[in-house]
C-alpha cells in the first residue's frame, strides 16, 4: 500500500483511540447513590429483574424500584433490600401505568435509568397452537388425525399472537409514551433499556409469535430512539432543554432461568431448546450495566456468536451470493437449537 494510504490508516485509528479514551462514562453524570432506576419485571427470584436490584444494590444504588403484577412476588424478592421501593402494576393497562408514574413520581421524584425486562415468550409452532403439527412435538392440544386447522384452533393462534403483543409491543409502547417525558426533563443522562430477544433478530422454528412479537418491539424501541434524538433540546417544563433519552437493546440467547416455563402463552411444556449452554442471568445483567456505564447504546447481542449468526441472517435477506449456503447452514443451525 503507499505510504498516503498507510497515513490516512493511521489517522483513522488514531482517531478512533483518541475518541473513545475521552470518553466520560454514564457514572460521572449520574452518581451510583442518586441514580433514580426502575425495573419493570423484577418479580421472579430467578429472573433478570430481581439480578439487576442485586447488582445495583451492590454498586450502591439507592432509589430503585422494582414492578410486577404480584405484589407478594416483589416482597418477596425485596426481602433482602428494605430501602427499596415496590409497586404492582399490569403493565399492559394504560390505568396501571398511570399510576406507576405517580408512584415513581412520588417516592423518587424522576427518573435516570428505566429497564424493561418484562415479556412473554410462545414456544409453539403455528400449527401446534392449532392442534394440527404433522411433527407433533410440544402441543398440549393436539387434535391428532386432522389435518386441517378447525376454528378453535385459529382462535387459539389469534389468542396466542394477541397474548405476545400485549405483553412485549404494546406494553412497551405504553410504558415509553408514559415515561419519556419523565426522564427527558428529570433526568440528564436518561437512559431506557430494553430486555429483547436474539428471536426478534434471528428466525426460529417453534418460536414464530415469539420472534414476530420481539422483533416487533424491537423495531418500536429502535424508532423511538430515533423520535427522542428530535425531541432533545426540546424545551421542557421547570428545565430549559429536554434531556436525550439514550437506548440500549440487550438481544440475549437462552438463559438458564424459569422464564420459558413460567410465561410461555401457549404452552406449559417447559423449554424443548438446548439450555445446556444458555447464558447466565449474572452474565446478562454485568453485561448489560457494563455498556450502559460506558453509554454504548444500539443492541447487545449475547453470546457474541449469536451476532454473526444476526449479521448472516441480515446478509440472507439482502439475497447475496451463496444465500443457500447460508440458508442451509442457519436452518440447520435452528432446527438443531429448538429441535424441530
Ligand atoms: N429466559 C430466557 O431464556 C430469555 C432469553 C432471551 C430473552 N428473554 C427476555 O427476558 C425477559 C424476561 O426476563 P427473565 O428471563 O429474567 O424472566 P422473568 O424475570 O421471569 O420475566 C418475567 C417478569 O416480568 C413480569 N411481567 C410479565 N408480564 C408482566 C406484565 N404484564 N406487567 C408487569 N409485569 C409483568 C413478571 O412478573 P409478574 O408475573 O409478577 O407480573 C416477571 O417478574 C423477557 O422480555 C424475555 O423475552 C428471556
Amino acid at each position: 500500500m503507499p505510504r498516503l494510504a498507510w497515513t490516512l490508516v493511521a489517522c483513522v485509528l488514531l482517531h478512533v483511540v483518541w475518541t473513545y479514551a475521552r470518553r466520560k462514562k454514564r457514572t460521572q453524570y449520574v452518581d451510583a447513590g442518586a441514580e433514580r432506576v426502575l425495573i419493570l419485571g423484577a418479580s421472579t427470584p430467578d429472573g433478570l429483574g430481581a439480578e439487576l436490584l442485586r447488582q445495583y444494590v451492590e454498586r450502591g444504588a439507592k432509589h430503585i424500584m422494582i414492578v410486577g403484577r404480584r405484589q407478594h412476588a416483589l416482597e418477596d424478592v425485596r426481602k433482602r433490600y428494605p430501602g427499596v421501593h415496590v409497586h404492582a402494576a399490569d403493565l399492559t393497562r394504560t390505568q396501571s401505568v398511570l399510576a406507576l408514574r405517580d408512584a415513581v413520581v412520588r417516592c423518587m421524584g424522576g427518573l435516570d435509568t428505566l429497564h424493561m425486562v418484562f415479556g412473554a415468550t410462545s414456544i409453539l409452532p403455528i400449527l401446534g397452537v392449532a392442534g394440527v403439527d404433522p411433527c407433533g412435538v410440544n402441543s398440549e392440544t393436539e387434535e391428532r388425525g386432522l389435518t386441517h386447522a378447525t376454528q378453535d384452533g385459529l382462535n387459539r393462534i389469534g389468542e396466542t399472537v394477541q397474548r405476545s403483543c400485549d405483553a412485549n409491543v404494546k406494553g412497551p409502547a405504553i410504558v415509553l409514551g408514559a415515561l419519556i417525558p419523565l426522564m427527558q426533563t428529570t433526568s440528564q443522562r436518561p437512559a431506557v433499556v430494553t430486555i429483547g430477544s436474539v428471536a426478534g433478530l434471528i428466525p426460529a422454528p417453534t418460536r414464530a409469535v415469539y420472534c414476530a412479537s420481539k422483533s416487533a418491539q424491537h423495531l418500536l424501541v429502535r424508532s423511538v430512539d430515533l423520535e427522542c434524538e428530535s425531541q432533545a433540546g426540546m424545551p421542557g417544563p421547570g428545565q430549559s432543554r429536554r434531556a436525550r433519552v439514550h437506548f440500549l437493546l440487550v438481544a440475549p440467547g437462552p438463559i438458564k432461568n424459569s422464564f420459558v416455563a413460567t410465561y410461555s402463552v401457549d404452552a406449559s411444556t417447559g423449554p424443548r431448546d438446548r439450555r445446556d449452554q444458555a447464558l447466565r442471568v449474572e452474565d446478562v445483567v454485568r453485561a448489560t450495566l457494563r455498556r450502559v456505564d460506558a453509554e454504548q447504546w444500539g443492541v447487545l447481542v449475547m453470546p457474541s456468536y449469536l451476532r454473526v449468526a444476526w449479521i448472516l441472517t441480515c446478509l440472507d435477506a439482502t439475497y447475496v451470493y451463496p444465500t443457500d449456503l447460508r440458508r442451509a447452514w442457519l436452518g440447520r443451525a435452528a432446527h438443531r437449537l429448538y429441535r424441530y
